[in-house]
């Protein structure tokens, strides 16, 4: 599996169930990563989203504790188990975690490839990840130039999980 964010400098995330800033560069990559493949988000991202359905070309799958929760283009799972279950049909390097903020630190560990959109500066954000910085299972293995857009600076960051093995292992075995 696979997680996809953009993140401040505290590592904020989004600021009253929305993003943080509009970056097209940033969507362009997104969708690069994204489409065709298999993206897993909490009920309150998927609520973000224009419209709040799935995304198109996208197989997508929601996380909702309430079992009366439907939303078009989705398939909807209400526990981490009935999530791992779904996800066991697919190959993991086709899974892209995409938030929010609760799923990104309940399961980043499962993730063998991390792309962190690393903007620069506080935005204001009420929504934020763990700093991947300090944990010492990843490593950053590649870092692009930076592009400012409406007024933000940002990166592409890759950090990769050192034991990919057990990432995938328990990935499956959940
Ligand atoms: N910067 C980025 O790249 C990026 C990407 C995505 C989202 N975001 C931001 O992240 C923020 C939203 O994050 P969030 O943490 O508030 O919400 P979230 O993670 O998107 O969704 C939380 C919801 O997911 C469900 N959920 C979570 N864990 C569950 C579990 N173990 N079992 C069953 N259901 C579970 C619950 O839904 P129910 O209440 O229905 O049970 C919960 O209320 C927004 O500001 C958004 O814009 C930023």
């Amino acid at each position: 599996m696979n997680l996809i964010v953009a993140a401040d400098s505290k590592w904020g995330i989004g600021k009253d169930n929305g993003l943080l800033a509009s970056l097209p560069t940033d969507m362009k990559y997104f969708r690069d990563h994204t489409v065709g493949k298999v993206v897993v988000m909490g009920r309150k991202t998927l609520e973000s989203l224009p419209g709040k359905k799935g995304l198109p070309k996208r197989t997508n799958i929601v996380l909702s504790a309430n079992p009366d929760f439907e939303a078009p283009g989705c398939k909807i799972v209400h526990s981490e188990y009935e999530l791992f279950d779904e996800l066991s049909a697919y190959d993991p390097d086709d899974i892209f975690l995409i938030g929010g903020a609760s799923l990104y630190n309940r399961f980043y560990k499962y993730c063998s490839t991390l792309y962190i959109t690393r903007m620069e500066g506080d935005l204001g954000a009420d929504a934020f990840i763990v700093n991947i910085d300090e944990d010492e299972d990843y490593v950053l293995v590649s870092e692009s130039e930076p592009i400012t857009e409406n007024g933000v600076t940002f990166r592409f960051l890759v950090y990769s999980r050192k034991s990919e093995g057990l990432s995938r292992a328990r990935t499956l075995n959940f």
